[in-house]
């Protein structure tokens, strides 16, 4: 279980250290960060897909990512003015959990050959064992181009290895008898699963109906929901499955039709003579419909992170769609963000119902910089980047 998640200069998150739960539940005003810290975490599991270099210069690369505000807080009354940098310009995302860490330093290209100017470097990555980084703790090292990995014994292995500046270690590395701790960290991480504002307006592809095969995860888009609920049916949790569809609508149950292979998904509700295919429903019925089949999935990922999951539903929807988070909790750490104080709310409640350990992490914006309400430097887990050679 991650435990630890730690951004600095990414947008406005300065510096951050959150400490995580099984369930954590990241709310605050507009502006405050919610956003960037969803997007930061992202990045960290790009990083794994080999990603996070064409992802930031998706964003417009550090240019417009970096933290814009000064090194140092503006002290009461003070207006921020421009001054020097005194340390090197540093992206920084990491996290950790009990076994083992991982952190990466993104900077500005140098030299000014290449036409790829957007493309940050990697400057360094660690991967450490236990929840913090120390010499001792480290178990692979990279600076530059350079990869020191430890052999067997604890060791440092004679020698280095070499990958280019623009690719991580994950990717590069991760062969099972050359570096097995850098395939475990790399697996681990692809394992995460993120839902981002999954489409239900009437073009969505969870709407029509195609051809299924056994579909354990939902895809991003929704388009194998049916498929993905018959899944289940049959694998998976069935009755949790009745249950989600009849606490948010009494009496309603849903029906996986199969047509030449043809998945296609109906909902049968009282007072209608035929059931409503995905097509007919509301937007808000059918994105509950497809969070239940992401939350009650028959593979659950190590981090399954869900962003803004209360968009578009009724207030009456959001404790049983509460219900499913606090439910998924069992088997899965979950990261849900969310500006709905409600839904916060709603998830507190089922959290407490189902004895799950709920860490509700309200942000704040103070001086530009995204903080978390209530929390000192004190309160922080303890965390070290790596050092730049
Ligand atoms: N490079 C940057 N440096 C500092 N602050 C930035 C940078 N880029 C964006 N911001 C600011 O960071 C703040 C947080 O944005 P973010 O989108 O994460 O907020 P949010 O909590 O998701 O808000 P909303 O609820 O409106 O979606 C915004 O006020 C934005 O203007
Ligand atoms: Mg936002």
């Amino acid at each position: 279980m991650i435990k630890t998640l730690a951004v600095e200069n990414y947008r406005s998150l300065r510096r951050l250290v959150l400490p995580l739960g099984r369930l954590t539940v990241v709310t605050g005003a507009n502006g405050t960060g919610k956003s960037s810290l969803y997007r930061a975490l992202r990045l960290l599991a790009d990083a794994a897909r080999d990603g996070a270099v064409a992802a930031l210069a998706a964003e417009g690369g550090l240019p417009s990512t970096l933290w814009a505000g000064p090194e140092q807080p503006v002290r009461d009354g003070k207006r921020a003015q421009g001054t020097v940098r005194t340390g090197p310009v540093r992206l920084l995302l990491g996290y950790a959990g009990d076994d083992f860490g991982y952190a990466l330093d993104l900077g500005p290209p140098v030299g000014g050959a290449s036409a790829f100017a957007l493309d940050p470097e990697i400057k360094c990555e660690s991967i450490w064992a236990g929840p913090v980084l120390r010499p001792a703790t480290l178990l692979t090292e990279r600076t530059g181009t350079s990869v020191r990995l430890r052999d067997d014994k604890g060791a440092w292995r004679k020698g280095v290895l070499r990958v280019p500046l623009f690719d991580s270690i994950l990717s590069e590395l991760a062969d099972p008898g050359n570096a097995p701790d850098v395939l475990r960290v790399r697996e681990r991480m692809r394992s995460w699963r993120f839902y981002d504002h999954v489409r239900t307006d009437r073009d969505a592809p969870a709407r029509v109906p195609r051809i299924g095969t056994r579909t354990p995860v939902l895809s991003h888009d929704g388009a194998d929901l049916a498929a993905a609920w018959e899944t289940i049916r049959e694998i998976g949790d069935h009755a949790a499955l009745d249950e989600a569809v009849d606490r948010a609508f009494p009496g309603s149950r849903v029906e996986v039709r199969a047509d030449d292979a043809r998945f296609e998904l109906l909902l049968r509700q009282p007072g209608l003579l035929r059931p409503l295919s995905a097509a007919e429903l509301s937007d808000g019925t059918l994105r509950y419909l497809l969070w239940v089949a992401a939350l009650l999935t028959p593979r659950p990922p190590a981090l399954l992170v869900l962003n803004e999951p209360e968009t578009s539903l009724h207030p009456d929807l959001l404790r049983p769609l509460a219900g499913l988070v606090a439910g998924a909790a069992a088997t899965t750490q979950l990261f849900v963000v969310t500006h709905a104080r409600a839904f916060a709310s709603a998830l507190e409640v089922e959290a407490e119902r189902a004895g799950v350990d709920l860490a509700l992490r309200e942000l704040v914006k103070e001086g530009g910089r995204t903080l978390v309400e209530g929390q000192g430097r004190l309160d922080e887990p303890l965390w070290y980047w790596p050092t730049r050679a």
